[in-house]
């Protein structure tokens, strides 16, 4: 009768109940006294038969009720192992669902309100007992009590809500038409969106649908979480070990587990390798210089790199900036092996026998290298003014100034903003480039 009508109540009493009780009870009692009814057997009989189907009737109506109120507080226990998880190479399982349509809202709109608040709150006892569940944490005996109340079993008359987030409200209002929800996999081609609060299972449903992926095989599945769900990776690790299937982490936070990606190991031109790296250095204002500089050393190191046979990595180019003489070494044999005499490695053998080590300048016996490194880093150059430069040899450390001729500095002018200088006078003038460095050399004449 409830679904009958069409405003539908199913947040009151369970009426039914009573006259289910009375059907059955004059059921009973026709039966085992159908003289003091005055009834012949088979008349008492078929009564008892009729008023038993009276009160089943009503019976199973008052129990819908009753579920109805009860499921809009908790939902019912639903679990499967991740092997139960259904693949199909057709449609995509969610989970357990059914159609949203009217019903389902006024029901919902029902739920709602003040007058139905006593549906949805816990008993009172339960309330109790989740009460006294964080008043007694601490105290010894009834701890152990409270940890009983707190099971989450069928045999417990006074167990917590799952920790499952969500409102129960939501999936109650339709319980009964609940199946497995599927969507086509055609329409997964397109985008989905699932938006729930926070807690409310998003991610686990999201392990639902890897679960199935993964499963399915013939594809590649990737996973981008930014928030790092540890139990969602857990789930994909035992499904790509189950599946067979080899699984890639990228996680910068931990580059020991993670898949490393060689940001510089592929390009189109060679020039690329420097420009990637020198791109993360600041260039506004002085140290854009640098900039250049370091590109300049980035570039020769990739270079050579290279032109041995090695792909450029970020370890590679660190351990030869701090140590540029090993890549000389290297790309010097690599260029004997390639462009030299066929005996060079003798000859070179007999080079180093005859190399007498007292006769070397000290910065390449090794002597004082520290305070030479930081001579030849002292070395500055003002354009338009000096050039520095350093003299190291036997008898002989210093760190000398050339002011050479307006022309030499012209010609020695090599940073970018000198040759935007001189590509704006080539342009202005449609002159070659030697000439605009006379006319670069007669401005810096006249200044002088
Ligand atoms: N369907 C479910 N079955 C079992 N537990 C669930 C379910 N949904 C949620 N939970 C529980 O709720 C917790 C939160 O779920 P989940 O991580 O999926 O939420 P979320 O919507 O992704 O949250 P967030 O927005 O914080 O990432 C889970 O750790 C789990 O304990
Ligand atoms: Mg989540």
């Amino acid at each position: 009768m409830t679904d009958r009508y069409e405003v539908e109540v199913l947040l009151r009493p369970p009426v039914e109940l009573s006259s289910a009780i009375v059907a059955l009870s004059c059921a009973g009692i026709v039966l085992a006294a159908p003289h003091t009814l005055m009834m012949t057997p088979s008349v008492a009989l078929f009564s008892a038969g009729c008023l038993s189907g009276v009160g089943v009737w009503r019976g199973r109506q008052a129990w819908r009720v009753i579920q109805y109120q009860r499921h809009l507080k908790r939902s019912p226990r639903y679990v499967m192992s991740s092997s139960q998880v259904p693949v199909s190479q057709s449609v995509l399982f969610l989970g357990r669902g059914f159609r949203w349509n009217q019903t389902h809202t006024e029901r919902l709109y029902a739920a709602r309100d003040k007058r139905a608040e006593r549906y949805l709150q816990p008993s009172a006892i339960k309330q109790w007992v989740r009460r006294k569940e964080i008043e007694w944490e601490h105290t010894p005996l009834l701890r152990t009590i409270m940890r009983w109340t707190a099971l989450d079993s069928p045999l417990n008359p006074v167990r917590p809500p799952p920790a499952i987030g969500g409102d129960a409200v939501i999936h109650g209002v339709g319980i009964r038409g609940e199946t497995n929800a599927t969507m086509p996999l055609s329409d997964r081609v397109g985008h989905m969106v699932v938006i729930a609060r926070t807690r409310h299972g998003k991610t686990r449903l999201a392990e639902v649908l890897t679960t199935q992926d993964i499963r399915r095989g013939n594809n590649c599945v990737i996973v981008l979480d930014p928030k790092g769900d540890a139990d969602y990776l857990k789930r994909i690790y035992v499904e790509a070990q189950k599946a067979g299937r080899q699984l890639i982490i990228f996680h910068l936070g931990y580059p020991e587990l993670s898949a490393r990606y060689n940001a510089i190991g592929s390009f189109s031109r060679i020039t690329e390798v420097a420009t990637r790296i020198a791109s993360q250095l600041p260039g506004e204002g002085e140290a854009s210089a640098f900039k250049e500089f370091a590109w300049q050393f980035i570039n020769v190191i990739a270079v050579a790199l290279v032109a041995m046979g090695e792909t450029p990595d970020y370890l590679k180019i660190r351990r030869y900036i701090t140590d540029i003489d090993a890549l000389l070494i290297l790309y010097g044999r690599h260029w004997l092996a390639e462009h030299g005499p066929e005996d060079w490695q003798d000859e070179l053998g007999e080079l180093q026998d005859s190399i007498n080590i007292k006769s070397l300048p000290r910065i390449d016996q090794g002597k004082d290298p520290e305070e030479q490194k930081g001579m030849l880093r002292a070395a500055r150059k003002e354009p338009g003014n000096y050039t520095e430069g350093v003299v190291l040899s036997d008898n002989l450390q210093c760190l000398f100034r050339n002011v050479p001729p307006p022309l030499a500095l012209a010609l020695a002018m090599t940073e970018k903003h000198e040759k935007q200088q001189r590509a704006e006078i080539m342009k202005s003038q449609h002159c070659s480039e030697l000439e605009a460095v006379f006319t670069v050399a007669d401005g810096l004449g006249s200044t002088k």
